[in-house]
């Protein structure tokens, strides 16, 4: 396996002709997309043998991912006029994969997030999502809140900790100009939103927060052990990591199509490198993460939809979401875990299920506090 980045200090040595050096990308790419599987959401806009003949050119695309960054620099290159005239192209240098691990990518999110994600998290608040966290706050707490989404429970702690402050980082950008739009209308000033990865949380020095929080982001890592080190490095001694991820869902009545889209809903964040249910095993990952299983402490909370309001906003919501088109990308083009008319009968099974006036739905979420 090899990694090739460009280099601006290029030496003679590194410079290839066209055709060994699109022979030897060709390569590399394969050997990329072996690699990193269906966990990497850009996988399919790797160029594969085929291109080569066809001459498919490779575009510059912005893809949020650190493992991207040689390709795109090295699609760049390629590309350019002069390399189509048959000139030489400068590459790069190689580096051998065995001594250094290339980097999947931090989020293997199945949703984007659309009108109708956002308005599943906006919903959220401390008190349905995150109460057993409350009883350990005090109000000059410091807080980050991990994959924060639109920030409404980031805001409710906020409000727990009012001599104290608050940050949300999550790793997409879309859904933190609603969450500080929020902060402004509700007049909250101690919290604040910025991109950031969990994987990673370069910006943050060790023993900084008084507790480190997410809700619904694991499940959406490809490494969920990193990401709670990188939690427990930041937290200070004495402090607490506190998370909550999905365990089950169950609901009645017990609609094929329902069944249908928990298999796909499993199967396609599975394919994309995800955990969809791991509510049930935090306090394991948290144990391989460096946290003694003494001082872990195990919870469960669930969510139930069965008022005719709460029905008719869950199931609008879940028709809208199976359709989404970055939802269908991930479940029928790059997944192939079923067809676009496999999702659209779901989307109407959602519909049906909202109207049933029996219809009951429940999330049981796993919790843990692990004391540092
Ligand atoms: C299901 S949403 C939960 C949002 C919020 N915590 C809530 O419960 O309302 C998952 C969030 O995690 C974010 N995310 C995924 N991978 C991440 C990563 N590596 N670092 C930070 N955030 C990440 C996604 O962008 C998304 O906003």
């Amino acid at each position: 396996m090899y990694v090739l980045y460009t280099s601006s200090s290029i030496e003679a040595n590194d410079l290839m002709d066209i055709n060994s050096a699109l022979c030897f990308v060709y390569t590399w790419c394969e050997e990329l997309r072996t690699y990193l599987g269906q966990a990497c959401s850009w996988h399919n806009q790797l160029p594969s043998p085929d291109d080569r003949n066809s001459g498919v050119r490779l575009k510059r695309k912005k893809i949020e991912s650190r493992a991207t960054l040689p390709l795109i620099y090295l699609a760049k290159d390629l590309y350019t006029e002069d390399t189509e005239k048959g000139k030489q192209i400068r590459i790069i240098k190689i580096i051998n994969m065995s001594t250094q691990e290339l980097p999947k990518p931090s989020s293997v999110y199945a949703s984007d997030h659309n009108p109708a994600t956002l308005r599943t998290h906006q919903w959220r608040t401390a008190a349905n999502s995150a109460a057993y966290l409350l009883p350990y706050l005090k109000r000059d707490m410091t807080i980050l809140d991990v994959g924060c989404g639109p920030g409404t429970i980031t805001l409710d702690l906020a409000r727990h900790v009012p001599d104290g402050y608050i940050i949300g980082i999550d790793y997409a950008d879309k859904p933190l100009a609603p969450a500080r739009a929020l902060a402004e209308e509700k007049g909250i000033t101690n919290a604040t939103f910025a991109v950031g990865d969990v994987l990673y949380l370069d910006e943050y020095a060790d023993n900084t927060f008084d507790v480190v929080h997410a809700h619904q982001v694991l499940q959406h890592v490809p490494d969920p052990v990193r990401a709670l080190r990188q939690m427990r490095r930041v937290t200070k001694p004495g402090g607490i990591v506190a998370v909550r991820e999905t365990a089950s869902m169950t609901w009645y009545p017990r609609l094929e199509g329902l069944d249908a889209w928990y298999d796909i809903y499993r199967r396609v964040a599975r394919g994309m490198g995800g955990n969809p249910d791991p509510g049930s095993y935090l306090h394991v990952w948290a144990q391989e993460a460096g946290f003694p299983r003494e001082a872990i402490t195990c919870s469960a909370g669930t969510w139930c939809f069965s008022e005719p309001a709460e029905r008719e906003w869950w199931s609008n919501i879940w028709a809208e979401r199976v359709l989404a088109p970055s939802y269908v990308e991930n479940a029928v083009v790059k997944g192939g875990h079923c067809s676009k008319e496999d999702l659209e009968r779901i989307a109407e099974t959602w519909q049906e299920w909202g109207k049933s006036k029996d219809g009951w739905f429940t999330i049981t979420h796993g919790e843990i506090i692990c004391r540092k």
